[in-house]
């Protein structure tokens, strides 16, 4: 009792990365991809530091969470437009009182956290992370999925052909595209809270998912995406596959993600260390 090994340290900056890792997140830095302009104070280190409930305030009234909709221009003129929900999926699901988002890492297995997120009204989920057989860990219920258009397609590309494919086979499940400026909203909210250039690539799942849920739910727990003292290397608790990357990022930047998380966290130090558990008020919660 009242020891207390490190949890995650809201100050985590890529220099603290080994140097292999250290210089992909500096390639990705200096990449730009999407060419983001960084406007603003971004990347300054002289700025105010948020409190936590300023954080979500921000969170709050700065993102709106958006699903793409069968009337919504450019889309709207697309073939694929017959196929999108007429819809937001903020509209169709919900409101939750409590949810569980499961990052898929490493560190889950072994947690025994199974029943603890089976409990929670909504469960959300990433990509092909399973189940079956991990039920003791991870639980077994499902409310949302939130799939990547890498694993969607497998590559970056033709999201849109396969969006209609899988409509074709599956059309009475709900499917949602999420709006991509509200992924650049949250890039924003990360990079202007935060003293150095982040990559300017989009925020990971793992983090959309969480203010997606955020937006449905009354308190939002999200387990293992600050690792508890089950820390590991392993990159997913359902394949034996080990990079030091999934935890920390490269192309995402999941490390100030992790660094705002944190900030935002309401839950003791302690449900982060035992259970990688972390507590967030959904945005219904607050008074901004
Ligand atoms: O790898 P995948 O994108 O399917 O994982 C879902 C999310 O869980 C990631 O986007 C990331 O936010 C989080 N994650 C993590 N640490 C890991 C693996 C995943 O924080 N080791």
């Amino acid at each position: 009792q009242g020891l207390l090994g490190e949890v995650w340290n809201d100050e985590t900056s890529s220099s603290m990365l080994g140097n292999r890792l250290k210089k992909v997140v500096q390639n990705y830095q200096a990449m730009n991809k999407y060419g983001v302009e960084v406007s603003g104070p971004g990347g300054s280190s002289s700025r105010p530091k948020l409190s936590g409930p300023e954080l979500l305030c921000q969170m709050k009234n700065k993102v709106e969470v958006a699903t793409l909709t069968a009337d919504l221009a450019p889309f709207s003129s697309l073939p694929l437009a017959a196929q999108l929900p007429l819809k937001q999926l903020t509209s169709d699901l919900g409101p939750y009182r409590s949810c569980a988002v499961v990052s898929s890492a490493g560190s889950l297995r072994s947690s025994g956290l199974g029943k603890e997120i089976d409990s929670h009204d909504a469960v959300l989920r990433f990509n092909a992370a399973p189940t079956v057989g991990y039920e003791n860990d991870v639980g077994s219920k499902t409310t949302i999925r939130l799939i990547n258009s890498q694993w969607f397609n497998r590559t970056d590309y033709p999201i849109f052909t396969q969006y209609q494919r899988y409509r074709r086979l599956h059309p009475t499940q709900p499917f949602y595209i999420l709006h991509p400026r509200f992924e650049w909203q949250v890039w924003q909210r990360i990079q202007d809270n935060m003293a150095e250039p982040i990559q300017r690539n989009p925020p990971s799942s793992g983090l959309l998912g969480t203010v997606l849920m955020m937006s449905l739910c009354e308190v939002v727990h999200v387990y293992e995406f600050l690792p508890s003292r089950r820390k590991t290397e392993l990159c997913h608790y359902y394949q034996r596959f080990y990079d030091a990357a999934c935890t920390l990022g490269a192309y995402h930047p999941l490390l100030y993600e992790k660094n705002l998380v944190k900030r935002m966290n309401r839950g003791p130090d302690r449900d982060i260390f035992t259970h990688g558990r972390v507590t967030l008020p959904g945005f219904s919660r607050l008074n901004c």
